[in-house]
């Protein structure tokens, strides 16, 4: 059997697939879509941590994930996956990571980055990060700051960027940090570092973004305390060195990947579908709020909790959608759905104003400007003011007929696929390879439901 944490060098694989999305007729069916992107990371980190065999089902086997697997395993943890898809993780417990023989390539993921120099930052090891050409554009000094007061040392190219090289902390200092950005991924590298930390860690969110690494930690053992204030500004606590012990979980389906199949749903006239197993934390359905407030029929069945975060059945009927104003402080809750957001938005009666959108700037790509420049190959007015992007809707009549370039972004790759389903002339990407990172199979699920995404007649493979 293969090995799917031994993964080539990123960059090396110059494969690339482009892809074609044809007009659709209505989609129907119940789907399942992989797991959580945010969690599936998380579970590999912490079950790293804790003592014992840690048994995880759902985790997503996306090119991201797999690269923290790897990295696990090169810190020492052990790390298998079964015959079942269910993957074991044998932690080392807190302080016992060991300092990793080569270098660790995260391939696409800011998270597994960040959330690993963070992890680095508490122990005393060296270790050596890089990524792919889009990761080691993006700005790590963000993560770097806090970590320095920690007491760990990091040497990085201009601008705080990859490849780094981070010694962390012999004897780590705790701190109390107001996060300058609202960001989760500075929120946890800063809380991981605590976890091997003597004392209580915290972390100032004046706006609150997703609290999966609080949710592990209590879910492995470990105590995380949160305040509110009057107003909405987060005071999280971590008491350091807990004990975790090994616990396993399951990881619900990640509502981001969702959101494509639930537009496409929404916007091709007589569809229904139902999307199976989707968690809902009231910190990543923005995208969902927003929807039902642009006239949506999405509804929300079955709900309960499982690992620890809310899980729904989600159920959605096409609807007309009419443009609506996305205020800024809900984009901590959705700043992963814009692109799918401006198509839906592209197809709506009237202005849509999405407001606050400057991190957007610094995700796998430029975002913002990946959104414009695609919406208005696809014949959309689109501007951006700003942070702002307003998108003139066409009320269901987009001419699509572009092909776009995917930049090693994986979102914006899957949003125009989805423009394509609806358009009236195909939409093509030029490289569906970046999909894999987070939703490994979305063309073959997509095309279940009664999509028409396939190779690029002719282009070269
Ligand atoms: C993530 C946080 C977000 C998000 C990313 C996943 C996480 O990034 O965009 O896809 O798992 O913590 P920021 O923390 O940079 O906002």
């Amino acid at each position: 059997m293969t090995d799917p944490v031994v993964l080539p060098p990123s960059g090396h694989s110059a494969t690339v697939s482009p892809l074609t999305s044809q007009p659709a007729g209505p989609l129907k069916g119940r789907i399942r879509v992989p797991g959580d992107k945010s969690i599936s990371h998380r579970a590999l980190m912490l079950a790293s941590l804790a003592i014992g065999e840690t048994r995880i089902t759902g985790l997503l086997e996306g090119d991201d994930v797999l690269r923290t697997a790897a990295a696990m395993r090169a810190l020492g943890a052990r790390v298998t996956r079964e015959a079942d898809g269910g993957w074991r993780v044998a932690g080392v417990g807190i302080g016992g990571l060991a300092e990793p023989s080569d270098v660790i390539d995260l391939g696409n993921s800011g998270t597994g980055a960040r959330l690993l120099m963070g992890l680095i930052a508490g122990h005393g090891i060296t270790a050596f990060l890089t990524g792919d050409a889009s990761l080691r554009r993006r700005p790590m000094g963000r993560v770097a700051e806090p970590l320095l007061r920690i007491g760990a040392r990091i040497v990085a190219r201009e601008g705080g960027r990859l490849p780094l090289a981070i010694t962390g902390a012999g004897e780590p200092v705790p701190i109390q940090y107001r996060l300058p950005v609202a960001s989760a991924q500075v929120k946890s590298a800063v809380l991981l570092a605590g976890l091997n930390t003597p004392g209580a860690t915290s972390v100032i969110e004046p706006q609150p973004t997703r609290d999966h690494t609080e949710r592990m930690i209590r879910h492995f053992g470990g105590t995380v305390d949160v305040e509110e204030s009057a107003g909405g500004e987060k005071l999280v606590t971590l008491i350091g060195q807990p004990e975790l012990g090994a616990a396993d979980l399951t990881v619900p389906g990640d509502p981001s990947s969702a959101a494509f199949a639930a537009v496409a749903a929404l916007l091709l006239p007589g569809s229904e579908i139902t999307v199976e197993n989707i968690g809902i934390n009231r910190l990543r359905i923005g995208l969902f709020d927003t929807l039902i407030e642009m006239g949506a029929d999405i509804t929300f069945e079955n709900e309960r909790v499982a690992g620890g975060e809310p899980v729904a059945d989600l159920r959605i009927r096409a609807s007309r959608l009419k443009g609506v104003e996305v205020p800024a402080e809900r984009a901590p809750r959705m700043i992963d759905e814009y692109p799918i957001l401006a198509i839906a938005a592209g197809f709506a009666a009237g202005k849509t104003v999405m407001r606050g959108l400057g991190e957007l700037r610094v995700k796998e790509s430029d975002r913002l400007a990946a959104i414009a420049r695609g919406l208005k190959s696809c014949g959309v007015d689109t501007e951006i003011d700003g942070d702002d992007l307003i998108v003139l809707g066409r009320d269901g009549d987009v001419p699509g007929g572009a092909t776009i370039a995917t930049d090693l972004d994986h979102r914006p790759a899957m949003a125009f696929l989805v423009c394509g389903m609806a358009a009236r002339q195909p939409v093509a990407i030029d490289d569906g390879e970046t999909i894999n990172t987070s939703f490994p199979g979305f063309a073959a699920l997509m095309n279940g439901l009664g999509g028409r995404i396939a190779p690029t007649p002719g282009a070269a493979a």
